[in-house]
């Protein structure tokens, strides 16, 4: 599929005509000394929306899915919240050995599906919630510690895909390390979630790492700034 994408142009740094996803992508991560490094993937439209029709495939593009894919191939596991696994479908994902982390407070999530009976899919869930039949990784009471859950996952790159209620858990947990936000050339209207929601007032900065842009689509890597 990369051989029929259309190159990006790097904007910032260095701009460049074009340049592949996967060299826009592939860099380094450090891994914290706590946990693996946490990357964000999503794409929002200009107006903020995360969501066309309670889905993200609306704001999408096959560049954007690019770098979707792009990532996944290079994290050791991805997680995902809980609503974004009931309004999306999430398979078990391509890349050999990957698993799939789904978070959730209630544990009211279907196993019954390919992503959990193939194995490659756990839970991630407060100490407090019953035991489902499916591996899981706890941590916290009444809500996930959403840190000491990322400390006991054996990876370096954890990518989470949303959605808004996760990311803003992740975002007051302050474990975001990198943002790759695509930002989508519509508006969207609607009352869909912005990239975060229900988090406490906060304050993250996030330092510019690129932007690509392709197709009116922008491509914009955010790392967390620490200070
Ligand atoms: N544009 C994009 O890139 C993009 C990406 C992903 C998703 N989306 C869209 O976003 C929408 C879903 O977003 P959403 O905000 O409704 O749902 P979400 O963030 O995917 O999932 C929310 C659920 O995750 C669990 N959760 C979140 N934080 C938790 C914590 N700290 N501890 C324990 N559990 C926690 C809870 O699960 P329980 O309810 O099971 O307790 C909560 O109800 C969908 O429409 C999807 O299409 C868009």
């Amino acid at each position: 599929m990369a051989g029929i994408i259309a190159p990006m142009r790097r904007l910032h740094p260095h701009p460049t005509d074009a340049i592949g996803v996967r060299e826009a992508y592939a860099v380094e991560r450090p891994r914290p000394p706590a946990r693996p490094w946490l990357g964000l993937c999503m794409v929002a439209s200009l107006d903020g929306s995360t969501v066309i029709d309670h889905r993200s495939s609306g704001l999408s593009s096959p560049t954007d899915t690019e770098v979707l894919l792009t990532l996944r191939s290079l994290a050791d596991v991805l997680i995902v919240g809980a609503g974004t696994v009931r309004a999306e479908r999430y398979g078990p994902p391509s890349k050999p050995g990957q698993r799939v982390g789904v978070v959730t407070r209630s544990g009211a999530v279907d196993v019954d599906v390919a992503l959990f009976t193939s194995g490659r899919g756990f839970l991630i869930l407060p100490e407090d919630v019953p035991a489902p039949a499916v591996p899981c990784v706890r941590a916290g009471i009444g809500v996930v510690d959403l840190a000491a859950a990322l400390a006991q996952l054996d990876a370096d790159f954890v990518q989470a895909e949303g959605g808004a209620a996760l990311n803003a858990a992740l975002a007051q947990a302050d474990v975001i390390d990198e943002l790759n936000l695509t930002i989508s050339p519509q508006l969207a209207g609607g009352d869909g979630p912005r990239l975060t929601r229900g988090a406490p007032p906060l304050v993250r900065e996030m330092q510019l790492a690129h932007i690509c842009e392709q197709d009116g689509f922008l491509f914009t890597r955010y790392l967390r700034h620490r200070g």
